[in-house]
């Protein structure tokens, strides 16, 4: 890149002594992109002939959306750039749906004014014998129009960074590989199930990499914390191919506050500097340390404190160990109730929720037609056995998430039935349907309602089980996700619109949301800002003055200790009753499409989960209970 390039990336200035790479975090993926887009715009306008190395995958998405508004409403030409991208799946075809080729058309070529000569994207269909002098011909492309000028990267499970993966080489070129099963696992979704994913793909190597004049990488969300932690803090090593990147030059991560949170800096910041000690932070450094010399907090000495680098902590309380171990402990117990809906008629003072009204209208908003009981089924249960009148929104339809074998389950089913009953009445639609039109559109939208269909009956079952009232629970069917695939649409009025209907008709005292923002394709973080937005929109209509906001996390990840407002505690019993309520989600159970890096099925998943948070507790030196559900209080007023 022209190094005399004046842009400077925004975003965090803070350095941590860990860090071996230059870190810039950001508040949102948006922010970041935004960021990343106007770097690459400048070096656009600077260069002659600029040539640019981009990446595939979710990560880059928002940047080139960015490249695209630039083009259409500030005039930025792409006329004299060169593009070379990082990969491509082999044995697949260039205009496949899925291949690197077509992401690139559809996420940015389509839409600017480059010249198609100048786009370079490793061909997937070359022939095996041929493919060792494609790939050397790859990177003598690259040479020849002087090498790149900028590399956009994103980040894999693994810490891939293209396609080179664990136990990659430092000087690896250009050249076919095989996947890891976890990069497979992960590009399941795409391919509509794992038995379709391409075992090899051609990508640049490290050195091919490692020779742009400048890197940039990107990552999003809580799923990529715990590899962004080892690329930037850990040693060099061939198994976490991205710290290579640490003898770059001129490499850095541009990544979004979820994606910093393993990183020394956030995790334990009392280890890179002085720290601004508020009670969340002051809470997070004393589990942690109880953690470190496995001691529960009332037994932490002064010792202690000092020789894990909390001895500032223990100075700002301005009292003993002992004193900040028992304002600890009792922050910790004051958050466990077994009244998630608060106890009437106690002291409320010492509780997190309020006594009064003893009977709360309750509405849980739930994503997908199973989150309700999978994130917070014994809490739910407790609500409705306490007489609170408890109403439960189902924001998206989940059809997707439904396999066409269940479909043809359910076809058959009704097939048998239909014809015990009406002998001669002939189906619009027979069994064999979807195996015979996989392509019909008519018939796909068919199989969708069906699919709805399903996961709405799957959850009657489950509150009748629950003795929740049928007319109680509200099918929302938000259009954002009605697109039949995996992408959906961005939301829109109509979203909110429906979302303040609701919240208008039932006047909740309580709202419990789901603050799970690391589900796979991202449905979780777009139905939590619906309900943000249109919180917004009413926040002050009187009905909505006595409304809390309490956020659960579900299959995916777990509220830290120093987040959790409300600790419901389960018993073995209460336990077995979640775990009934979750197995009445049955298209759920087996070979479920969308569930990210955890194969276990849901119920196994949120039991661990709250068995897990209820042994932290105890490990703090709180009572020992069976399993714990955990919520965080949202402030929207
Ligand atoms: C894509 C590529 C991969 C992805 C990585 C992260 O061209 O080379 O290394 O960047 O797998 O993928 P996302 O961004 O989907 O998490």
């Amino acid at each position: 890149m022209n190094p005399n390039t004046t842009f400077q990336v925004p975003g965090r200035t803070e350095k941590s002594r860990f860090e071996k790479i230059d870190t810039k975090v950001f508040e949102s993926a948006e922010a970041g992109s935004r960021a990343v887009a106007t770097e690459i715009a400048e070096l656009i306008k600077k260069i002659n002939k600029p040539v640019l190395g981009l990446a595939t995958g979710t990560s880059p998405i928002g940047v080139y959306k960015e490249l695209v508004n630039m083009h259409v409403n500030e005039g930025l030409s792409f006329k004299n750039v060169i593009t070379f991208n990082l990969d491509e799946y082999y044995g697949i075809k260039n205009n496949d749906i899925q291949s690197y080729h077509s992401f690139m058309n559809q996420h940015l070529f389509n839409h600017i004014d480059i010249n198609k000569k100048n786009i370079f994207i490793p061909n997937g269909e070359i022939l095996e014998n041929s493919v060792e002098k494609y790939c050397s011909e790859y990177e003598k492309k690259i040479d020849s129009y002087g090498g790149i000028d900028l590399q956009l990267l994103g980040i894999g499970r693994t810490a891939h960074i293209g396609f080179n993966e664990p136990g990659s080489h430092e000087n690896s070129a250009t050249r076919l590989i095989s996947l890891d099963p976890i990069t497979r696992e992960d590009a399941a979704g795409d391919f509509n199930g794992l038995n379709s994913v391409p075992y090899k793909a051609i990508t640049m190597g490290i050195s091919t990499i490692m020779k742009a004049k400048r890197i940039v990488l990107l990552a999003w969300g809580h799923k990529k914390a715990k590899v962004i932690q080892q690329a930037v803090e850990q040693e060099i090593e061939s198994n976490y191919p991205a710290t290579f990147l640490q003898n770059h030059k001129n490499c850095t991560f541009i990544i979004d506050s979820e994606a910093s949170g393993e990183l020394a800096l956030n995790k334990t910041p009392w280890l890179v500097g002085s720290c601004k000690w508020n009670n969340t932070l002051k809470k997070k450094a004393i589990s942690w340390l109880s953690g470190k010399v496995s001691k529960p907090i009332l037994k932490l000495t002064t010792r202690d404190y000092n020789e894990y680098g909390l001895s500032g902590l223990l100075a700002e309380f301005k009292g003993s160990a002992y004193d900040l171990n028992i304002w600890m402990f009792n922050q910790l117990q004051h958050t466990i109730t077994g009244w998630p809906g608060g106890k009437p008629n106690s002291d409320e003072s010492k509780r997190p929720e309020r006594a009064e009204p003893s009977k709360k209208r309750v509405l849980i908003f739930s994503p997908h037609p199973d989150d309700d009981v999978i994130s917070m089924g014994g809490t739910f249960a407790r609500l409705i056995e306490q007489g609170h009148e408890v109403h439960v929104a189902y924001q998206t339809s989940g059809n997707i998430a439904v396999s066409d074998d269940e479909v043809q389950k359910f076809i058959e089913v009704s097939e048998s039935f239909m014809s015990s009953v009406k002998k001669d009445e002939k189906l619009i639609i027979n069994s064999d349907f979807i195996n015979t039109n996989p392509n019909d559109n008519k018939l796909k939208e068919t199989s969708l309602k069906i699919k709805a269909a399903i996961r709405r009956s799957e959850c009657i079952g489950a509150a009748r089980f629950l003795n929740l009232p049928i007319k109680n629970l509200h099918f929302m069917n938000l259009p954002f996700y009605e697109t039949g695939k995996i992408a959906k649409n961005e939301p829109n009025q109509v979203d909110i619109n429906k979302t303040i209907e609701l919240i208008k008709k039932i006047k909740p005292h309580q709202i419990f949301a789901a603050g799970d923002l690391a589900d796979p394709h991202g449905t979780h973080r777009i139905c939590l800002d619906i309900i943000f937005d249109s919180l917004k929109k009413i926040k002050n209509e009187s009905y909505m003055k006595d409304c809390w906001l309490w956020l659960y996390r579900g299959a995916w990840l777990e509220w830290n200790i120093e987040d959790i407002e409300m600790a419901v505690p389960l018993s073995p019993s209460q336990v077995l009753q979640k775990r009934n309520a979750i197995l009445f989600h049955q298209s759920q159970k087996d070979k479920v499409m969308f569930q990210g890096e955890d194969n276990r099925e849901f119920w196994l998943r949120a039991e661990e989960r709250n068995q897990k948070t209820a042994r932290k507790f105890n490990k703090l030196g709180l009572a020992e209970y069976q399993a714990i559900e955990a919520f965080k209080r949202h402030i929207f007023h």
